[in-house]
């Protein structure tokens, strides 16, 4: 007689393994985890991910704490990664920030999410505007090849408070003339497309100032020799703060872009960077 193995933990549901944890500053971390081999997702999509909670005291049960996260690798990556904010006091990012490679998470495997190609009309020129843990979908976006076959130009700017901030994107886009995997999947002409624009708004960089305000005073334009940016040929995702999101909405309605959907593709999206 054979007898089934028996887990040494009562397994979770949807649950996925840890691979590797990055911890960026005091504040930022990225991991990766198993993918699911049943899940599809367009890449710039977000799935709610989390862990198990404290059992409630009356009842011993346990609930799963779960918050919706953007898949920051592409759609083609054989594993999924997520870049995150420690809040010291979030329900989940205190305990999340500690997870190590070998743990399991809750992955819920239904990907939705606005920041995705369908969503906007073809155009010549795509923007990404980002604040912090908000470049988790434009990593993925990034690493992309369709982003460089829909577009002619494709600009991604990015805000921190501080240098360190900036890190992990500043390394994703590096390895794609270093890494040789990204070299020969988005190859040169892919790259010559692309335009990195950080900025820090609390620590002295080559470009200070919040991307609302630099906009506004034509200061981004003039730096990339961007004439205006105009329905007919830009398009831009937005995902960070309410603040920024709000803000940003405001200068492309300005700008004379209109809000799409994936019912409803017009020149810009936008998705609010989950926080806590
Ligand atoms: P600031 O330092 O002026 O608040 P956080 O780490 O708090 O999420 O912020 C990430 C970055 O987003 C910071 O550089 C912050 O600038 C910037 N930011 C916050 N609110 C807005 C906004 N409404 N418009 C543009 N940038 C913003």
């Amino acid at each position: 007689m054979t007898t089934a193995p028996r887990a040494a933990t009562p397994a979770l549901p949807d649950a996925q393994t840890v691979t590797s944890v990055t911890h960026w500053t005091d504040r930022l971390f990225s991991f990766r985890v198993t993918r699911p081999a049943s899940l599809r997702f367009r890449s710039g999509e977000f799935v709610m991910i989390g862990l198990m909670g404290d059992p409630d005291p009356r009842t011993g049960r346990q609930k799963p704490l779960l918050r919706a996260y953007s898949i920051a690798s592409p759609s083609w990556d054989e594993e999924l990664e997520f870049y995150s904010i420690k809040v010291p006091d979030g329900p989940l990012t205190s305990r999340l920030q500690h997870i190590q490679p070998g743990d399991q998470i809750i992955l819920r495997p239904k990907p939705v999410g606005t920041l995705v190609h369908d969503a906007l009309l073809p155009g010549d020129r795509l923007w990404f505007f980002a604040t912090g843990t908000g470049f988790a979908p434009f990593a993925s976006l990034l690493r992309d090849p369709e982003t460089y076959e829909r577009f002619d130009r494709v600009i991604v700017t990015h805000t921190c408070r501080d240098v360190a901030e900036l890190e992990y994107g500043r390394q994703l886009i590096a390895s794609f003339k270093t890494d040789e995997l990204m070299v020969e999947l988005l190859g040169e002409d892919a790259l010559a497309k692309l335009t990195y624009y950080p900025t820090t708004t609390r620590e002295a960089s080559p470009k200070m100032g919040r991307i609302t305000d630099l906009l506004r005073d034509g200061t981004v334009l003039r730096d990339l020799g961007v004439d205006a940016i105009r329905a007919d040929t830009d398009r831009a995702m937005v995902c960070g703060s309410m603040g920024l999101n709000t803000d940003l909405k405001e200068i492309l309605e300005g700008f004379g872009l209109r809000e799409g959907a994936n019912s409803d593709p017009k020149h810009y999206v936008v998705e609010k960077a989950f926080v806590g």
